[in-house]
């Protein structure tokens, strides 16, 4: 927390012009009275600092934002450009920062596994704190997406699988990026995350039931002040979202009464076209002003058309002018207007500081998920002679940035075997590295150095995983394996008889039935980004002793996906000995680790649980549910104490179980604690089809437990 005072107090300095609302609005009116048709079209067109539209198009008033991977200069140009235009109208200019802007975090996927969002708040506002004096003041993040199925490559973007997690990380980092100073953007709306078969761009089917209690939530919780929600670039329900009148005027806009800026994904008015509901740009243009999309990213669609669209009187002046005051009302709620123009000697004065660099790898100790620790070989024992580290991800800076690196770059990152030698050093322990193949590992003629550093060796830390262009966007995936000969790589290092504690660097669960099988420790560390040496090195040699879980259910097979804990009530509910009943006949239905899994260097038992009034009435405002959380180890640990409920009987077909709450503690060696949560009546609801919230009366069975196999042996009534 001593890393947010000074975060803190230089924003106090940044956000001081900020206007009250009334003069704000006044300042807009004035200006939109002045505005052309051209210059108010332009406000809604996005393009890069090369802009199409010539290189005229920022000074003529026809552009209004920028997506833009440009350095600091670049930006302060095209600022500057904008103030020559006859209006003088700043421009918002945004970037992807999913996970830091120079300083990497472990990616968003692992940062959920830390199960602690106000350390992705201050993450997001350490990130747009470095990312602001380039002159950013907007960001296309948070992705708000659930991502369920790990053959989405965009899972790695998220919170993971679960509802309550998503809003609350979500919302964490809205709150983060907007007290570092930066627009936040609400991705993508909505539903993304459920594309079919996990293939990225595909279409997605999903009910109202599902949308409401599934993919909305999470946008729901994070909307906020100078917030604005991108429409996403698929199709929903027949729909595509960027055309989806109900979903963006309807349901975003009149149900949610949100009047900040909606932007459309890269190309998505383009996209109108090909997915066959636009018959030509002008067309899309209208479907996309009728849904109620301001900007347009990149298509130039609306630069071409939109004056035109509006001259003909085929889209209303009235709408045009909503659009345009809403960006408006942005840029002067950012202070665009009355700030100076970014220093460029300043630029680079926040970045990668000590307090970023602590930061990430405080990050990167809380998100590395310890999935197996078979006979304890972690922590890595002081006394242990010589280590080999194998691997191709073991001395690789840029495949463990991850992908959406922004400008993160190699050179500043610390690797896996930097991180492990230096912290060997200190016990006097020796380290010896060989790759063994590539990323690709479609070759072992590595192998034989390999296998000959790990029989010189007393313990060996293989260090494996998957390339970072296949995660994240355009990255979706038919297997889960790991690429390559990888896993031959690995057998052959356990066949030496020494032990294996492997490492995995990757943006998803990966097939794991080999590898758990013949190595007695896994940790899975994500892509942990710049500090993921030094990080990682804390918890092997324990440092740090792990403590993050898994926000994603890891399945055995890519057959079972999507695998996510809350499944719907089935009429034939798993048997293992029932052929009719819900299972494969090939392979378990149970995850090969659970959602919320994660082991640490100690062990907790729970007892003693007990629910407090035990019957709610519809007046009471909240129960307690309270745990006996004991350490029964020898070491001092963090535990994530997880609440799930199951609502017994219902008028819609309920989760077997949902998270309901969730706390990290610390317990010392040997001490007890009694947890004690408190539930309100709307989080024992689900939302109907239209959303509304359903609270109704019946039982209500509840456990709390490590992870989400917790025995839900509990009773809460909630009656009259
Ligand atoms: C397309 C992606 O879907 C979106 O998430 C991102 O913000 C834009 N590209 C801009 O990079």
């Amino acid at each position: 927390m001593h890393l947010l005072r000074p975060v803190m107090l230089a924003l106090l300095i940044f956000w001081a012009p900020a206007a009250s609302a009334q003069n704000t609005a006044k300042r807009v009116d004035d200006l939109l009275a002045k505005m052309s048709l051209e210059e108010k079209t332009g406000q809604l067109v996005m393009t890069g600092i090369d802009s199409p539209l010539g290189a005229d198009a920022i000074e003529t008033g026809r552009v209004g934002s920028l997506i833009s991977f440009n350095d600091a200069a670049a930006i302060t140009e095209a600022q500057a450009k904008a103030r020559k235009s006859p209006l003088g109208i700043p421009l918002l200019v945004g970037l992807d920062l999913l996970h830091g802007f120079r300083t990497l975090f472990p990616v968003p996927l692992a940062e959920a596994a830390s199960f602690d969002p106000e350390l992705a708040a201050r993450n997001a506002e350490l990130a747009a704190r470095e990312a602001a004096p380039a002159g950013l003041n907007w960001t296309f993040a948070p992705m708000a997406d659930v991502g369920r199925d790990p053959r989405w490559g965009r899972a790695v973007e998220g919170s993971g699988e679960d509802v309550l997690l998503a809003e609350d990380f979500t919302a964490a980092r809205a709150r983060g990026f907007r007290a570092g100073g930066l627009a936040p953007t609400l991705k993508h709306f909505a539903a993304y995350g459920a594309v079919a078969g996990g293939r990225d761009y595909d279409s997605v089917s999903v009910s109202d039931y599902e949308l409401q209690n599934i993919h909305l939530p999470p946008f729901r919780a994070a909307l906020g002040p100078i917030t604005t929600v991108m429409s996403a670039l698929t199709v929903m329900n027949g729909v595509p979202a960027s055309a989806d009148r109900k979903l963006l005027r309807g349901l975003l806009r009149e149900d949610w009464k949100f009047d900040g800026v909606i932007l459309s994904d890269w190309g998505a008015i383009e996209g109108l076209v090909k997915q066959g509901t636009a018959t030509d740009p002008a067309d899309a243009v209208r479907q996309a002003m009728a849904a109620g999309v301001d900007i347009d990213m990149a298509s130039n669609f609306y630069a071409q058309h939109l004056a035109d669209e509006v001259k003909a009187g085929r889209v209303s002046m009235a709408d045009l002018d909503a659009a345009v005051r809403r960006v408006l009302t942005l840029k002067f709620e950012l202070g665009l207007f009355d700030r100076p123009l970014p220093e460029l000697s300043k630029a680079e004065e926040g970045v990668l500081t000590p307090d970023l660099r602590a930061a990430a790898r405080d990050t990167v100790r809380k998100s590395a998920v310890l999935l197996k620790n078979d006979n304890a070989h972690l922590p890595i024992k002081p006394d242990v002679k010589k280590i080999a580290v194998i691997g191709p991800y073991a001395d690789n800076a840029f495949e463990q940035l991850g992908p959406h690196e922004a400008r993160g770059r190699p050179e500043d990152a610390v690797t896996l075997l930097k991180g492990i030698t230096e912290r060997a050093a200190k016990n006097g322990t020796d380290v010896i590295h060989a790759a063994g193949c590539d990323t690709y590992c479609y070759d072992d003629a590595g192998f034989r150095q390999a296998i000959d550093a790990a029989n010189s060796s007393d313990l060996i830390i293989a260090v494996l995983g998957e390339r970072r262009e296949f995660s994240g966007e355009g990255a979706s995936r038919a297997f889960l394996d790991f690429w390559g000969r990888q896993e031959d790589l690995l057998e052959a290092l356990a066949a030496t008889g020494k032990p294996v504690v492997l490492v995995i660097v990757a943006g998803r669960p990966l097939d794991l039935r080999r590898a758990s099988e013949i190595v007695p420790s896994i940790l899975m560390a994500w892509y942990p980004g710049t500090e993921g040496g030094t990080g990682i090195a804390d918890i092997l040699f324990g440092d740090e002793a792990p403590s993050a879980k898994l926000p994603i259910s890891w399945p055995r097979s890519v057959g079972q996906s999507p695998l996510h804990y809350d499944q719907m009530a089935s009429g034939r509910p798993h048997d293992p000995k029932g052929r009719y009943t819900q299972r494969f006949i090939d392979e378990a239905v149970s995850p090969l680790y659970p959602f919320g899994h994660g082991l640490t260097y100690t062990d907790f038992t729970y007892s003693n649980t007990g629910v407090e009034p035990q019957t709610m009435t519809t007046n009471g405002r909240t129960v307690k549910v309270s745990v006996d959380v004991r350490n029964t180890g020898a070491r001092d640990g963090t535990e994530i104490v997880q609440l799930y409920m199951r609502d017994e009987v219902a008028s819609r077909v309920q989760p077997m179980r949902r998270l309901r709450a969730y706390r990290r503690i610390v317990l010392k060696a040997g001490e007890i604690k009694r947890v004690t949560f408190e539930l309100a009546r709307d989080d024992l609801g689900f939302r109907d089809e239209t959303g509304a919230l359903i609270v109704a009366n019946g039982r209500f069975l509840i456990g709390v437990g490590r992870d989400s196999t917790a025995e839900l042996s509990s009773v809460l009534i909630l009656g009259d």
